[in-house]
């Protein structure tokens, strides 16, 4: 029978993970605060959207935290700053539902890219649990990409 251990101190993983805590909690706030922003004629859809998802996001985060402690690493991360600029953008009463779609679809695909990475080396260092739990998160980001660009598509 083969021995199942977990690797810790895997920093490489570990720092991965972290940054995409980071990116992924800040969007949870920027998606709470689309929910409470949103105007406009879709505002009702828009508003039960980001809501979803920012409740989904917040139920994974921990899943994320606790990955990183059980590689042996800690929760560590400092703030980004792509994510805080588009979290700026929304105290501009200016700004048009489209162009906050266009920011939370940018921060859906930014979570997919990263998560992406940390597949990659979570298989690396065959690390079968870590890689399932980011493509579940690939999964997830890509769904709520999906249905806001659903949204901004028109048909001609
Ligand atoms: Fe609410």
């Amino acid at each position: 029978m083969k021995n199942i251990t977990i690797q810790t101190g895997n920093c490489e993983e570990s720092e991965q993970l972290n940054i995409l805590l980071e990116q992924h909690i800040e969007t949870t706030i920027f998606l709470q605060r689309c929910h409470w922003n949103i105007t406009g004629s879709a505002f009702l859809t828009l508003h039960q959207m980001f809501e979803q998802a920012y409740l989904d996001y917040f139920k994974i985060q921990d899943e994320i935290a606790e990955r990183i402690r059980i590689l042996g690493g800690y929760v560590n991360f400092v703030h980004t700053e792509r994510i805080q600029a588009l979290n700026t953008n929304l105290h501009d009463q200016n700004t048009s539902d489209r162009e906050i779609i266009q920011s939370a679809i940018e921060c859906h695909d930014m979570n997919a890219q990263l998560a992406e990475e940390c597949v990659k080396t979570a298989s690396k260092y065959e690390d079968l649990v870590s890689e399932d739990l980011c493509v579940s998160l690939i999964s997830m980001y890509q769904k709520f990409g999906w249905m806001l660009r659903s949204l901004l598509s028109q048909r001609s």
